[in-house]
């Protein structure tokens, strides 16, 4: 069974590829943004304290389910739990997986695009002018949606090759050059003059913010959304993997990439923020890497081919997340409904792309879906709302609640110690039970009455 529905072919191709699904747009972009707008290095703390007590449990458990099943999401709970109404925790995912690529196939189609603005040094001047620039990129409505289509047509050509030919190969190739790039970037932006005010402000916490229900909640929003957590991506990545590989140390290794990827992440932005004049971390939120960072590439020694690798280093980023996005609901037609691999991936990449034109226009070229009437923002914000702030963790409760309380931690550690005994087990056990179901269920909380009020 396992053979006819794919499996990776080694350890090492199964961390790269769940690291992949892991580092995207979120460590790069979101994170960067995130620590700016919840004032430094405190956010850094709390940030860390989550990936660890919190995110990497629900990993864990979710490679668990994955591999003790070899089923899609939905399959996975049909497996545990027969006749009962647990699957919708899967089908939840698996429309995740669709809302979440909806969006995110057009924001990495606009760091695709700025890498050939980087290179042929289009986007000059100050926070006006770029600012100005992105606006007017966005705001194109059949560029935006063509580089959506060039976005989802390389995902869908990776998924096709299979799991091993396709998704293995592909993160294979583009990870390590990610990791490269990065490595690269980190140095050039801690040498810049004025990179102290950047690292101090990202590394020199401000004790009294640890404590700010705010903070935590963002923070652990953001480790979510950045492991790949409550969508099921580790089920279906876990369902690939041989019964010899250990679950624990897996899961660990993609936490701690994806982790390191968001810290060098955030060593480049802050440092290189910082080093121009009137810089402010606080406001400069989601055009942090559209409008900032190119005025910085467009005055610094050798500024194009800095700003190229930038923008090249995030796109790789964001293809082997998308990788993974498509792969969940592609992967439950496969396995729940008989499809093969080809019809699905084709289905499933024409409904998301269809769902993705009104992102890609909600950005300024129809007055409509930039800000919908009695919503109040735009389709694209909606979207990030409905699936990374509401389903994601509503995936990640309801998951450690199953596995803590219903499939129950002494059946999971069977699955867990197939590959060697677990280190930590009895810590694990007490983490996906209590501290897992309580952390999310606050923040689920949190954000509706941050969002109502
Ligand atoms: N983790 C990816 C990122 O940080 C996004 C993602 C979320 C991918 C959920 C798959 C599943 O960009």
């Amino acid at each position: 069974m396992a053979s006819a529905r794919g499996s990776f072919g080694s350890r090492f191709g199964f961390i790269l590829a769940a690291a992949g699904s892991a580092v995207g747009l979120g460590n790069i972009w979101g994170f960067p943004t995130k620590v700016g707008q919840g004032g430094g290095a405190a956010f850094v703390l709390v940030y860390l304290v989550c990936v660890f007590l919190i995110c990497a449990p629900i990993m864990i458990a979710e490679l668990a389910v994955g591999r003790r099943t070899g089923k899609d999401p939905v399959g996975a709970f049909k497996v545990l739990r027969p006749g009962s109404a647990w699957w919708l925790t899967g089908a939840l995912g698996v429309l995740a997986g669709v809302g979440i690529l909806s969006f995110y196939s057009v924001i990495a189609g606009w760091t695709m695009a700025y890498i050939y603005y980087a290179a042929t040094g289009a986007v000059t001047g100050d926070s006006t002018a770029t600012g100005a620039f992105f606006g007017q990129f966005v705001g194109n409505a059949p560029l935006s949606i063509g580089l959506t289509f060039v976005v989802l047509a390389i995902t869908a050509g990776t998924l096709l090759g299979g799991v091993k030919g396709g998704i293995e190969r592909m993160t294979k190739a583009l990870m390590p050059m990610l990791l490269v790039l990065l490595g690269l970037l980190a140095i050039r932006a801690v040498t810049l003059p004025g990179a102290e005010a950047g690292l101090a402000y990202y590394l020199n916490p401000d004790f009294s913010k640890v404590f700010d229900i705010r903070v935590f909640n963002a923070a652990l929003g953001q480790a979510f959304f950045s492991l790949s957590l409550g969508m099921g991506a580790m089920i279906t990545y876990g369902s690939y993997l041989s019964k010899d590989e250990n679950l624990a140390k897996s899961a660990m290794w993609v936490v701690v990439i994806d982790t390191a990827v968001a810290l060098a992440a955030g060593l480049i932005i802050f440092p290189a923020g910082f080093s121009l004049a009137g810089f402010d971390p606080n406001s400069s939120g989601p055009g942090l890497i559209f409008v900032v960072l190119p005025q910085l590439f467009a005055t610094m020694p050798g500024g194009h081919l800095v700003g190229l690798a930038f923008f090249v280093m995030l796109t790789l980023a964001a293809i082997t997340s998308t990788i993974s996005l498509l792969e969940v609901p592609t992967s439950h037609l496969i396995d729940s409904h008989g499809w093969d691999r080809k019809k699905a991936v084709l289905v499933l990449t024409g409904i998301t792309l269809l769902l993705a034109i009104p992102s890609a226009l909600g950005n300024g070229a129809s007055a409509f879906f930039s800000n919908l009437p009695g919503v109040g923002m735009g389709f694209l914000d909606l979207m990030a709302i409905v699936w990374n702030d509401f389903a994601l963790p509503v995936g990640g409760f309801l998951l450690s609640i199953f596995v803590g309380h219903v499939w129950r931690v002494d059946k999971a550690l069977e699955e867990l110690n197939t590959g060697g005994a677990m280190p930590g087990a009895a810590l694990w056990g007490f983490l996906i039970r209590w501290v897992c179901p309580v952390a999310i269920f606050m923040i689920i909380v949190f954000t509706a009455l941050d969002l109502l009020g």
